[in-house]
C-alpha cells in the first residue's frame, strides 16, 4: 500500500471508531462555546437564508444549534462517519421538527457526492486542521460555495504552516494519530482568493470559560490563564490557536 492510501485508511479507522461517539452526542445537550461563538460570527455576515451545508458535520449538533438561533436555512450535513452518527442525529432532528438532509460521504469528493449542488452558506468546524490534505479539501469546499464559506480551525498570523501528528496513548487499543495542523492565515487568504474569493474575514476565538485538564492524561481541551485574564486552549501538549475565517464567493 502506498503512503497516501495507508494514511487514508488510517484516517478512516480513526474517524469511524466508536470511541468518537461521545464527543458528538454530548454537544447536542450542551453546545461548545465555539459553537455559540460561531453563531455570533455568522450573525455578523450578510446572510439571507437559503441552502446551507456543514462539511464534516459529525452528528449534526452545529446544524441543530444554528437552526434554532439562525432560522431561514435548509441544512445539509455530510460526514464520513454518517452511518454511525446519523441514526442519533435523525432522532434529535425529528424530535425538534427540523428538516435536514444528512449524507454519509467523503469531503474530498464533495462536489460529486452532492451532485454539484451549490450552497449560500457552507461551514466546516474543527475539521480542516485535522485533515492530511487541507488544500484539496478547501478546493472542494470553495467549489460548492456560492455565498460564504466559514471555517473554524487552527491558524497563525505567522507565515508558517505546521503539520503535527498527535498520538493518544491512553486509548486502548491505540488509534491512528490525529492531525492537528496550524495553517498560515496569509496563505489561506491567498489560496481562497486564487479560487475566486473576493472578500476574506477572520477573527480569533478566545474561549470564555475555564476548562480543566482531562483526568485521563490524554487528549481533551483544557485552558491555562494568562496574566491579562485571557485563556489559552490546549489539547495534550499542543496549543490550539482557534480562528474563524470567512471567504465570500459569488455576489
Ligand atoms: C473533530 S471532528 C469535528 C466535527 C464537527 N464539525 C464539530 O465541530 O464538532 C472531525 C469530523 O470530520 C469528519 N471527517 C474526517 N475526515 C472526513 C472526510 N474525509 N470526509 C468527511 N468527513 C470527515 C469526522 O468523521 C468527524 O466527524
Amino acid at each position: 500500500m502506498n503512503t497516501a492510501k495507508r494514511q487514508d485508511a488510517e484516517q478512516r479507522r480513526l474517524w469511524l471508531d466508536e470511541s468518537q461517539l461521545r464527543y458528538h452526542v454530548d454537544q447536542f445537550e450542551r453546545p461548545y462555546r465555539s459553537t455559540v461563538h460561531l453563531g455570533r460570527f455568522l450573525a455578523g455576515l450578510p446572510l439571507h437564508g437559503g441552502e446551507a451545508l456543514d462539511i464534516a458535520c459529525g452528528a449534526g449538533s452545529n446544524i441543530y444549534y444554528l437552526s434554532h438561533v439562525m432560522p431561514g436555512f435548509h441544512w445539509t450535513g455530510i460526514d464520513l462517519a454518517g452511518d454511525m452518527l446519523f441514526p442519533i442525529a435523525r432522532e434529535k432532528f425529528a424530535d425538534a421538527g427540523i428538516d435536514v438532509t444528512l449524507v454519509s460521504g467523503d469531503l474530498f469528493e464533495l462536489d460529486r457526492v452532492l451532485a454539484r449542488q451549490r450552497f449560500d452558506l457552507v461551514i466546516s468546524t474543527q475539521t480542516l486542521s485535522w485533515l492530511p490534505d487541507h488544500e484539496r479539501a478547501l478546493c472542494q469546499a470553495l467549489r460548492v460555495t456560492r455565498g460564504w464559506l466559514v471555517v473554524s480551525s487552527l491558524f497563525t498570523e505567522l507565515d508558517v504552516d505546521t503539520e503535527c501528528l498527535v498520538y493518544d496513548h491512553t486509548i486502548v487499543p491505540e488509534l491512528p494519530p490525529y492531525h492537528m495542523n496550524v495553517y498560515s492565515l496569509n496563505r489561506m487568504r491567498s489560496f481562497c482568493e486564487g479560487h475566486g474569493c473576493h472578500e476574506f474575514r477572520s477573527e480569533p476565538f478566545d474561549i470564555d470559560i475555564d476548562l480543566p485538564r482531562p483526568e485521563s492524561g490524554g487528549l481533551g481541551s483544557y485552558t491555562e490563564r494568562l496574566a491579562d485574564g485571557r485563556r489559552l486552549q490546549f489539547t495534550g501538549p499542543v496549543h490550539l490557536p482557534w480562528r474563524f475565517i470567512a471567504a465570500r464567493m459569488g455576489d
